[in-house]
């Protein structure tokens, strides 16, 4: 019988990534496999949920530093996360779409050189029916003098990323991440209990035909913003015009759909978020390098969103994100508003 040609694990393809580096000690491929670990976990128990979900569907008592009532997956992934990579040696400090303030590492477990952001679970609306949701995560290094780290490591601009990432827990399990050279994608094999390569090199197409957005705040946009809507529904063959429209409400599914398929993803400021809904430091800007490095482009309709400089940890942003021709052209419609 003739061996199986495994594919390339994430596991090697970290260490291959990394290896290109000449300053490479190990520490950056340690810390991706910490997150693949937590990744594997969480992915089991978002499979299970159904089975056990007294303990795991549904609200806990708690509301987050966002207003949000926290489900209990989300806490649950949350201290999955935090406490696996509190012990892995690589990070000084963290913060989280959970937690208020910074999170520190006890002296015990000795301190790296990295810091990670972190939505532990996207789409909590989406939790408990079954429909995808997702952790996405940000690194970068450390530029604060001390050893613990400070706000500043987690105040850093987008475009200083050392990698991101997402995990989409959908009909299959999906690691996407970029280091810098551009986007790979693996397929989680539950037989084998490994991530394997199935998507190289993803490339998101210049322009794409569907359009992604919570269309029940229509009333509440600007004009700019509305008409955009209103010219991506116009008929028109030549532009490919009426775009479809698609909208899950994880900010994961819809991106991944938008990095595979191309078109726009986009969560406006409107009247009651002004400054819109999504966070800059663990969901826009990881996703922003993620789609750049594709090929794309990610914007608050103003600025490149990469370049934007976090005032708080919790800070939101307006995101425009996707195929470069699609964003250009919502930014286009965004500037009547000025
Ligand atoms: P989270 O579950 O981490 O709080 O994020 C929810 C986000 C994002 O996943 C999604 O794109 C957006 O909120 C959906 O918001 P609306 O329900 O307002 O459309
Ligand atoms: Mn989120
Ligand atoms: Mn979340």
């Amino acid at each position: 019988m003739q061996a199986e040609q495994t594919g390339l694990t994430l596991t090697q393809h970290i260490r291959l990534e990394q290896k290109a580096h000449a300053s490479a000690t190990g520490e950056f491929s340690g810390l991706l496999n910490e997150i693949l670990v937590a990744g594997k976990v969480i992915s089991r128990e978002v499979n299970t949920a159904g089975l056990k979900a007294e303990m795991v569907l549904g609200v806990t008592d708690n509301v987050n530093v966002h207003g949000e009532k926290v489900q209990k997956l989300d806490e649950y992934s949350n201290n999955t996360i935090i406490h696996l990579l509190q012990r892995c040696g690589y990070l000084a400090i963290m913060g989280s779409e959970e937690n208020d303030e910074p999170i520190t590492i006890p002296e015990k477990y000795g301190k790296g050189k990295y810091v990670l952001l972190l939505d532990p679970l996207d789409g909590s609306s989406n939790i408990d029916v079954n429909v995808s949701i997702g952790t996405i995560f940000s690194i970068y290094k450390k530029i604060s003098s001390g050893e613990s780290g400070a706000t500043e490591d987690l105040l850093q601009p987008g475009n200083r990323q050392v990698a991101a990432g997402y995990i989409l827990y959908g009909s299959s399990t999906v690691f996407i991440y970029t280091a810098g050279n551009g986007v790979h994608g693996f397929t989680f094999d539950p037989s084998v209990g490994e991530f394997l390569l199935s998507h190289p090199n993803i490339k998101i197409p210049q322009k794409g035909g569907i359009y992604s957005v919570n269309e029940g705040n229509y009333n509440l946009w600007s004009n700019g913003q509305k008409k955009y809507v209103e010219y991506l529904r116009e008929i028109d063959k030549a532009t490919g015009r009426p775009y479809k429209a698609r909208y899950v409400g994880s900010m994961v599914a819809d991106l991944h759909r938008t990095l595979l398929k191309g078109g726009i993803f986009m969560y406006p400021a409107d009247k009651s978020s002004p400054e819109g809904k999504l966070r800059l430091g663990y969901e826009c800007a990881p996703m922003a390098f993620i789609v750049e490095q594709a090929g794309g482009k990610a914007s608050t309709g103003k600025q490149r969103a990469m370049d934007v400089i976090p005032a708080k940890l919790h800070q939101r942003i307006p995101l425009y994100i996707g195929s470069k021709e699609d964003v250009e052209m919502a930014e286009k419609f965004l500037a009547e508003d000025l």
